[in-house]
């Protein structure tokens, strides 16, 4: 058996760790953007264009202008200058919409902003931006669900900025399929998906001079920066960005969307802070979405079950002017052992938004494809599918040619299995019931890319016997503020309530993106080099200050432990508090800097790093009702080192339950008319909720994978989305008999 992390350590890595800043969040005391509030601010509202394609002849403008408490309407005549910005190094620079507000005539999207009412408030500025009236000329939109390629690029700019070709081959896939003895060759849709974090985009611009201040609700404030000082001309010491609190974001809040250039123009022109926060309908529209998908998979296999060729062909939606990779054969090349490959993609333009990184963007949809493909095969073959998995299970990264540094996924297969029960499943459809309803059960692997951006951080000891630690990433309801604080504790002794967290804020060290499930990994060096630091200069302070217990010691001499100074030939015993060492120097505080170098986006890695894992869901059918529920749920995951397992879990649960959403529930419909995303609300766009969420038995692995980090922690953000519609509509056909290879799966296909 292997072992779980039964997870209660003694030191604070490791420890189920309520989150730091808990208190804040059920008080009121977090600020999120659209909290903040400064004198003489004003409210801006975009004005959304109401069609999908053509022009805007003309904007009237007049009754806005006039309406009492109006400041300006902008648009594409009196906006003043915004550049576009450019692919910089690393994160400097990235954005799914590169065409700046208003730089032409064109409407390419529903939604797209084409003026900007600015007003003393909200209300105003909503009615000022309602009143204005344009003239367009139309053209039909393409929003065709049936996608073709259009476009076969060699290259593309992937998810975080690097260039590279997506496509992979080896062997010969086409031949083997041909001769294989046995066949599968299915197509899988998975639709357009909208993030709906809580918290809408929001922005709030500030000048001082040259000075931009952004308030904004962001993953990324170090790349924000660097986009909007392009965008406006300025040396990005001259940007600023703060997002103390982000209400998620999913993806969506990656990377700059239009709102936030506009307001910071509009404050420009106004003199004044300007205040834009979006609508949820405007959430669909114009801040991204996960693109549709069609793919083909071929699988060819001997009659026992071994691959010898994969093909994975597909197609993704993506608007007019952008181009987001949605990299749906991320994990093909590598998941399994097969000798003969192919991966290929192609890109269909429409007449939607810039697609964006939605939890999980690529592998999530891919392995639903490919996932239900093994257990289309597994039935065929009437092997149990994971019986099939462990037999192509690859010895290394097939691929990369280079051994994966922790892969743990046959043991995930194992635990999951016994937790399930899954040797009491009796294969046939409609064969299994409880009390009067018919049982469906499926399964699918899962893996996630797992590695470290730069990173950088700074940790300070105080006098008062407290700690702060800073870094310039987010905490987008993940926890990092609580990361960050078991780090630093762990590293200097400094209780957990005693240790400051500062993030979100430019002004501090440059830290990670939240995104790619990259942060946590990414900051543990930094902060831990940060700590070494300040602690090799306390052990200097207490051997050098006058009157120190350790006046006699070098620094060499001495050792730091549990927050105590002590002479390592004595032992920690005797050591002294580093508070009492720092009062008699007469120091308010000694601090250091920390800094570590990516491992993402290595052409030529020497290991092949991922987090893996699997579920196991049951879900019941009542055919008399047409009704369909998940009932359970066991998914384990292989993370490496879990760092705060109570938040860990969480991070499962919501992805499990935003895989619930997934395939039964979430897609965005585009009107053929007029190409509004039509379902552009709560009520019409559902999302899983407490209520469609079974009991959820999440289980971690405890494999530390020290290539990562010296914790040996990955990231748990997205995999645990990755793969969770496959086994759904595996349990779904085991239920009912149908196989659905469209998301989500409706009731209406269900019905003989
Ligand atoms: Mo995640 S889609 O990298 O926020």
């Amino acid at each position: 058996m292997p072992t779980t992390q039964k997870t209660q350590t003694a030191s604070p890595v490791g420890r189920d760790t309520p989150r730091v800043d808990g208190p804040r969040k059920v008080s009121g005391l977090a600020q999120y953007t659209s909290d903040f509030h400064f004198p003489g601010m004003l409210y801006a509202v975009p004005v959304e264009a109401t069609i999908a394609n053509g022009k805007v002849v003309k904007l009237d403008t007049a009754a806005a202008e006039k309406m009492p408490g109006v400041r300006a309407i902008f648009h594409r005549e009196n906006i003043g200058k915004i550049f576009r910005s450019t692919l910089g190094q690393g994160f400097e620079g990235v954005c799914e919409e590169r065409r700046p507000p208003f730089e032409d005539d064109v409407v390419r999207y529903y939604g797209q902003y084409i003026a900007l009412a600015v007003a003393d408030t909200f209300e105003t500025a909503k009615a000022a931006a309602d009143a204005v009236r344009a003239t367009y000329a139309k053209e039909k939109p393409n929003v065709e669900t049936d996608l073709k390629a259009d476009d076969d690029p060699d290259e593309v700019v992937t998810t975080f900025g690097t260039r590279q070709r997506l496509d992979s081959k080896r062997g010969d896939a086409e031949g083997a399929f041909a001769s294989s003895p046995v066949k599968l060759d299915q197509t899988y849709v998975t639709p357009s998906e909208t993030h709906n974090p809580l918290e809408l985009h929001a922005t709030t611009a500030i000048w001082d001079g040259s000075t931009l201040t952004l308030y904004e609700s962001s993953q990324g404030v170090v790349n924000l920066r660097g986009v909007l000082a392009q965008m406006f001309g300025l040396p990005k010491e001259n940007v600023r960005v703060i997002t103390k609190f982000v209400g998620s974001g999913f993806g969506s809040k990656l990377w700059p969307w239009t709102q936030c250039p506009l307001a910071a123009a509009a404050a420009r022109q106004v003199g004044k802070p300007v205040k834009l926060v979006l609508s949820r309908k405007m959430m669909f529209q114009s801040v991204g979405h996960r693109p549709r998908t069609q793919q083909r998979v071929r699988l060819g296999a001997t009659r026992d079950g071994k691959l010898v060729s994969l093909q994975h062909d597909y197609v993704y939606q993506r608007s007019i002017l952008d181009a987001h990779h949605e990299d749906c054969g991320e994990a093909t090349p590598f998941q399994y052992s097969v000798a003969n490959l192919r991966v290929t993609f192609g890109r269909a333009r429409r007449n939607v938004g810039a697609g964006a990184d939605m939890r999980g963007p690529g592998r999530v949809p891919g392995l639903y494809a490919t996932e239900s493909a093994m257990n289309e095969l597994a039935d065929q073959l009437k092997i149990d599918p994971v019986k099939l998995r462990i037999l192509n299970e690859p010895k290394i990264d097939e691929s990369l040619g280079v051994p994966f540094s922790s892969r743990h996924l046959l043991e995930c297969f194992e635990l999951g299995a016994e937790k399930f029960g899954w040797s009491r499943r009796s294969p046939e459809v409609g064969s299994m019931k409880r009390d009067g309803l018919t049982l469906g059960w499926g399964m699918a692997g899962c893996s996630w890319i797992a590695g470290r951006f730069s990173s950088e951080a700074s940790v300070e000891l105080r006098d008062d016997g407290t700690a702060r630690v800073a870094s310039a990433t987010q905490d987008i309801g993940t926890g990092m503020y609580t990361i960050l604080a078991q780090l630093t504790s762990q590293k200097t002794g400094v209780p957990l309530d005693k240790v400051e967290v500062a993030l979100g804020d430019t002004s501090l060290p440059e830290g990670p993106l939240s995104g790619g499930s990259m942060a946590t990994e990414s900051v543990v060096p930094a902060v831990f080099s940060a700590a070494d630091n300040a602690i090799t200069s306390l052990l200097t302070i207490a051997a050098t200050t006058p009157g120190s217990p350790f006046e006699k010691h070098k620094p060499d001499d001495l050792a730091f432990e549990g927050g105590r100074v002590f002479v390592k030939a004595d032992g920690p015993a005797k050591g002294v508090p580093f508070d009492d060492l720092l009062r008699r120097a007469n120091l308010r505080l000694v601090s250091g800097s920390g800094r570590s170098e990516a491992t993402f986006g290595n052409p030529k890695p020497k290991f092949s790093t991922h987090s893996w894992g699997c579920h196991f869901v049951e879900v019941t059918w009542q055919p008399e009702l047409a009704r369909l529920r998940v009932s359970r749920v066991v998914t384990v995951m292989d993370a490496g080192r879990i760092i705060n397992p109570l938040a860990g879990r969480n991070q499962i649960v919501g992805a499990v339950v935003m895989g619930i959403g997934m395939a039964l529930l979430e897609h965005t419909s585009y009107d053929p008319q007029n190409g509004a995303p039509i379902n552009s609300n709560l009520a019409d766009y559902v999302v899983a909720v407490n209520a469609d969420a079974p009991p959820i038995d999440v289980h971690f692995l405890d494999f530390p994978d020290k290539e990562i980090n010296e914790l040996g922690a990955r990231g748990i953000g997205e995999i645990g989305l990755a793969g969770f519609a496959a086994a759904i509509t595996t349990a779904v056909h085991h239920a009912t008999g149908v196989r659905v290879r469209e998301l989500p799966v409706k009731i209406e296909n269900l019905l003989a």
